[in-house]
């Protein structure tokens, strides 16, 4: 349907006058720009705010570190000699203009699933709307055997997923749009769903319990997405999930690390409808077995009392002293300007990667357009490992929480992958200083 308009379009405008045909690039390129923003280029592509696309900060791997390229238009160091074929093979086959094999750090499986109407969309914009740089990006030297690519095309043929997006005829309009943003464009499954030793997504849609389930990249835990009540999606409306995309905060949560740059770079320039269609999807995602446990205690706060007139227990000292002045007495938070601790999915991930990526380094809430003005929390790295196990633990198990113990050896783990991340609270903040041009009107 949407090819034969296209069909339609392209004679016409080849019949008729230059101008139709200008009106038509530029509302491919409008188009484009929204494509980019839902599948968040930059994100990767982009190190400094004042060269967009020309290059990004390396992606810490289990195999080392892979520089995201300059796909700029210029003809050297860019993209500018991509056909759209070329373009289409990159995104969807991971296959360079030179025919070599991209490392799948680029998420080529998700973006597989693009229609070719999003596909040359998104080409006219970057082709179009975005300035050359002439440079070159920073160059990936992986160690034997990971630098022979060649070995990529047998990854391919056994790990790419390799089916279109499919509508299911069993689910009404909304939530096909929704499958499709998630599955594709929007790539939540490359961070949300678990990774098989190679590196492959342990699934790609719904028809398998382990599509967004959690995942673990570089040092961040993106938590579960399914039905789960406590670390998942399982008390979470349509509307908070919406919000928390849009904003970074919902149900006195709020994003952080790399999940409130996506909310910065890219969930906030979701439309509305695009955001419901999401939250409606992710809403049919059935619940799994989990480690955790949440249920509220009649009085958090009689809990708290009994714990400090006894014998203590490790970390509430520390939570005390340090933590309670905003997180409050009884985890509850303070609305936007610090989440609550008590029932948050994220501090009840079985993997606690994210909680202490944050402890150790800290972060400031999301900037966007309509949500509160940004918070930030200090971070804890003078704690030593077995503190910041014990605060965890603590945090972990108070208020009606129950996760599995995190050990002082797991904090040890994380504090070595913090430190080789070249993506530092403080590099993060000068991309995000990034004024985006207005959203085109949609
Ligand atoms: C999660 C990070 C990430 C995101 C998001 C991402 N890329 Fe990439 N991309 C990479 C990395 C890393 C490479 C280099 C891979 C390699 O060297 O094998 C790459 C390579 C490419 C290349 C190959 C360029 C060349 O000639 O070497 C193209 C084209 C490309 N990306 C386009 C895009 C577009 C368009 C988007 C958005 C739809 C996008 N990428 C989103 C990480 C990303
Ligand atoms: C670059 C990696 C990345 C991508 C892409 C990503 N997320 Fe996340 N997400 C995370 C991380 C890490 C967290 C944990 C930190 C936090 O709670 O903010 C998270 C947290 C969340 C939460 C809060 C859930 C909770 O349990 O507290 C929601 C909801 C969410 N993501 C939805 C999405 C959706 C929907 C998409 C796709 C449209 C998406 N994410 C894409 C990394 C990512
Ligand atoms: C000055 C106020 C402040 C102090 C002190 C503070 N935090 Fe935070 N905390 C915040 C804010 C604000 C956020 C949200 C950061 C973001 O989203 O980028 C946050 C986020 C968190 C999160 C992530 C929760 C989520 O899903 O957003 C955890 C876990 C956390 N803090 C634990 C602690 C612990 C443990 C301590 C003490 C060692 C502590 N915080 C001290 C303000 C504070």
């Amino acid at each position: 349907m949407t090819l034969r308009i296209s069909v339609f379009l392209v004679l016409a405008c080849l019949a008729s006058a230059p101008a139709f045909c200008d009106d038509m690039d530029s509302s491919a390129v409008a188009r484009g720009k929204y494509v980019e923003e839902l599948s968040d280029c930059s994100a990767c592509h982009t190190a400094s705010p004042k060269e967009p696309f020309a290059g990004g900060m390396p992606l810490t791997t289990p195999i080392g570190p892979i520089y995201p390229t300059n796909i700029t238009p210029d003809p050297q160091f860019g993209i500018g000699q991509y056909t759209l074929k070329d373009f289409r093979r990159a995104l969807k086959d991971g296959v360079a203009k030179d025919g070599h094999y991209l490392y799948p750090a680029m998420p080529y499986p998700s973006y597989a699933r693009l229609t070719d109407q999003d596909v040359s969309d998104l080409y006219a914009y970057l082709m179009k709307s975005v300035a050359p740089v002439h440079k070159p990006s920073g160059e990936t030297k992986l160690p034997f055997p990971f630098n022979l690519r060649w070995g990529l095309a047998i990854w391919n043929a056994l790990f790419m997923p390799g089916d279109e997006f499919r509508p299911s005829n069993k689910h009404d309009p909304e939530w096909n749009r929704g499958a499709y943003l998630v599955q594709s464009a929007a790539h939540c499954g490359s961070c949300h769903t678990p990774r098989d030793p190679a590196y492959q997504q342990k699934a790609y849609d719904e028809t398998s319990a382990d599509f967004l389930s959690g995942g673990y990249l570089e040092h961040w835990y993106a938590p579960d997405l399914r039905g789960d009540m406590a670390e998942g999606l399982g008390r979470w409306s349509e509307d908070d999930i919406v919000s928390f995309l849009k904003t970074g905060h919902a149900k006195d949560d709020a994003a952080f690390g790399n999940m409130r740059q996506m909310v910065e770079n890219s969930g906030q320039y979701f439309s509305d409808t695009d955001l419901h269609a999401i939250a409606h999807y992710l809403k049919s995602l059935s619940a799994r077995a989990e480690a955790s446990y949440y249920g509220p205690p009649p009085d958090p706060s009689s809990e708290m009392k009994t714990i400090l007139s006894g014998t203590g227990r490790p970390g509430a000292g520390l939570y005390l002293s340090s933590c309670a002045s905003c997180h409050g007495m009884t985890g509850a938070g303070q609305g936007f300007k610090a989440p609550a601790l008590a029932g948050n999915p994220t501090v009840l991930a079985e993997n606690p990667g994210s909680i202490i990526s944050i402890l150790l380094q800290g972060d400031t809430t999301a900037a966007t357009k309509t949500g509160p003005p940004p918070q930030t929390m200090p971070g804890f790295s003078r704690f030593t490992d077995a503190q910041i196990a014990d605060v965890l633990n603590f945090i972990r198990n108070s208020w009606g929480n129950g996760a599995p113990m995190v050990s002082a050896r797991t904090v040890a783990d994380v504090r070595a992958k913090v430190k080789e991340d070249p993506k530092t609270p403080a590099a993060v903040s000068a991309a995000r200083a990034q004024k985006r041009p207005a959203a085109p009107a949609r």
